[in-house]
């Protein structure tokens, strides 16, 4: 995972930018964080420290550093502790690296380094990468020959960008699988992760496409492929205004904001569909007819996969089409069977999961047509599916995803809806009663964030005191009990499981305690004379009953129970975006109540472009 950016300019100091860019980045890991430049005598000048972006900060303020060209890291660890020795840039006196990826042969590398009298400092994967560089260099090398033999070496996935000591007009970055953009600025040339960290820098931005490498000088940047030929790749102008909202507009917490801007994102989402004011909707133009796929297959990871899941019943519900739903990180592994004339659906916030990224390259090798999910427009998966649908949730920095979930969701049931009227399936009036159900989300939304202050005592007085949780939901509302104990877990690190309610009583009743909180996930759908007999079961056991659903159906419960969580009484087609909210504002005030990380939980990252 991890995120590098690399800066290069005549007239100002880069650090200022640099850290800049880190903090838009920091959503890729912050175990720790570093950067180097060339100092007035072109040295390498590093500073580093294990933590977070604040402690580089710190470190920086107390030892200064300046230059005009250098490079920046913030770092998930996957080879080595999060220690400063372990940090990023990994350097020798001739050249410092920062590195996103895994390199695979890197023990062997290592090996044969060390056979030659190399010394290492890490016990990281990336700092053969800079010891390589350096043995090729001092052979006489020039960076351009050295940076195609390091390539021609390494294995693996990776973004890397090399800084070269005496030299104040070059940067050098390459990318195998893990995603590198370059940006050309205002008398500055920037590459880096992503089009958050490079964008604001740059007037125009290209993506490098794997194996391609590239030289920035003060003059412009060349691409070249791993045969050394220069290319072009298409570039696209970022709008003046583009600017990134790094604060918190006053919530306490990115995800708090976000959870707010969730009205908003749905209906920004919505009207992206939406074809005059009947309710007609129209998706964006693919190039193949999904109504015709004999098969949808979803791919994705962490809540995306729980979007899926719910995706799933809505289509096949609505528009009868046969749905198959997989972890990314299962799928290949599992020789799936492809239908040939099937199609092949990524749904992914950051469009850059690694799982999810090799799954569509599996599927585009077995000639399935291909199309992403994403929030971010330029990202890979949008860059390599036939086809994008795109959610308009904006940038989202809270590692636990909220509003990138509902637009998902919001997406998934427009979808639904299109196929199942070009299916034959749902008449016209049909289609725009469905559209002006989902057109009233915001409002329920908008009033479900009123009830903030019912769902954090619940939080402080039973959620955030046990040790286990059950979430249980049933249909379309079984991913949400899913997603609502992944919530949980990652932000408050209370073990919590989500299931299918029917199932409880195949095992995890036998946990059920008066210690025990069960969120019941119960809207008064056809289902709900079933979830109350689950209820009944756990209510038997002494577990404490936290009731979420609309006042139908507690008006129905035989007895009160623990703690009652009262929404919006809507069409059971929509309960999947209603329910979202609670079950994210429950698991936020636990975590808030624990003194938790909330928006950067521990050992996680938002991006993880590691498989
Ligand atoms: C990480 C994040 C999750 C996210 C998952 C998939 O685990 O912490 O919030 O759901 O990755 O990410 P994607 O960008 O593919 O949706």
């Amino acid at each position: 995972m991890c995120g590098i950016i690399g800066i290069l300019t005549k007239n100002d100091d880069v650090v200022p930018q640099i850290m800049n860019g880190l903090k838009l980045l920091e959503y890729r890991g912050y175990d720790s964080a570093g950067l180097a430049v060339l100092d007035e005598d072109g040295q390498l000048e590093r500073r580093r420290a294990s933590g977070k972006i604040s402690a580089l900060a710190e470190k920086i303020s107390a030892d200064p550093v300046s230059g005009k060209v250098g490079i920046g890291h913030t770092r998930w660890a996957t080879h080595g502790p999060a220690t400063e020795m372990n940090a990023h840039p990994l350097a020798t006196s001739k050249v410092a690296v920062v590195h996103n990826g895994i390199i695979e042969n890197f023990q062997e590398i290592k090996q044969d380094l060390l056979a030659q009298g190399c010394e290492f400092e890490s016990q990281t994967d990336s700092e053969v990468a800079a010891k390589l560089m350096h043995k090729y260099l001092h052979e006489g090398m020039s960076p351009e020959e050295a940076t195609m033999a390091v390539l021609g070496r390494l294995e693996g996935a990776f973004s890397l960008a090399f800084l070269f000591a005496d030299r104040p007009d070059l940067l050098i970055g390459a990318r195998r699988g893990s995603p590198l953009a370059v940006g050309w600025g205002k008398e500055l040339m920037c590459l880096g992760s992503d089009a958050l960290a490079v964008g604001p820098l740059s007037a125009k931005i290209a993506y490098l496409d794997d194996d391609d490498w590239v030289v920035l000088t003060n003059e412009d940047a060349i691409i070249r492929t791993s045969s050394g030929k220069a290319v072009r790749r298409a570039s696209t102008p970022v709008d003046p205004n583009f600017q990134v909202n790094l604060g918190k507009s006053g919530y306490r917490h990115f995800m708090l904001k976000e959870m707010h801007e969730q009205p908003q994102v749905v209906g920004d989402t919505l009207s992206t569909l939406l074809e005059g004011k009947e309710g007609r909707l129209r998706l964006p133009e693919l190039p193949f007819e999904l109504e015709k796929a004999s098969r949808l297959n979803i791919v994705s990871c962490g809540t995306s996969y729980y979007a899926s899941l719910v995706g799933k019943y809505w289509i096949e519900n609505l528009a009868q089409m046969p749905v198959d739903t997989d972890l990314a990180s299962e799928f290949r592994y599992r020789r799936p069977v492809l239908d040939p004339n099937g199609i092949s659906l990524f749904i992914s916030q950051s469009g850059e999961t690694a799982d999810t990224l090799a799954a569509l390259r599996h599927c585009k090798s077995r000639n399935q047509r291909l199309l992403s999910l994403v929030n971010v427009k330029d990202s890979s998966l949008a860059r390599e599916a036939d086809g994008t649908l795109l959610t308009m949730a904006g940038p989202e920095f809270g590692v636990a995803s909220t509003k990138a979930f509902t637009a998902q969701l919001t997406m998934l049931a427009a979808l639904a809806v299109t196929l199942g009227a070009k299916r034959g399936l749902i008449s016209e009036p049909e289609q725009f009663r469905l559209v002006r159900l989902l057109m009233e989300i915001p409002a329920h939304m908008a009033e479900i964030l009123t009830k903030a202050p019912v769902i954090e005592a619940i939080s402080k007085n039973v959620i955030a005191p046990a040790r286990d949780v059950l979430y249980l939901g049933r249909g379309q509302n079984y991913p949400l009990a899913l997603e609502g104990a992944l919530k949980l877990k990652e932000l408050s690190y209370i073990h919590a499981e989500g299931y299918a309610a029917g199932e409880i009583k195949h095992g995890p009743i036998a946990l059920v305690d008066e210690t025990v909180p069960v969120v019941v996930l119960a809207p008064s759908d056809s289902l709900f004379p079933k979830i109350m007999s689950n209820l009944e079961v756990v209510r038997a056991r002494g577990g404490q009953v936290i009731f979420m659903g609309d006042n139908r159906g507690y008006e129905r419960l035989t007895d009160e129970p623990t703690a009652k969580i009262i929404l919006s009484q809507v069409d059971p087609f929509v309960t999947p975006l209603i329910f979202a909210l609670p079950v994210q504002l429950l698991a936020y005030y636990a975590a808030v109540f624990k003194g938790t990380d909330v928006d950067q939980p521990r050992n996680l990252a938002k991006s993880v472009t590691v498989e």
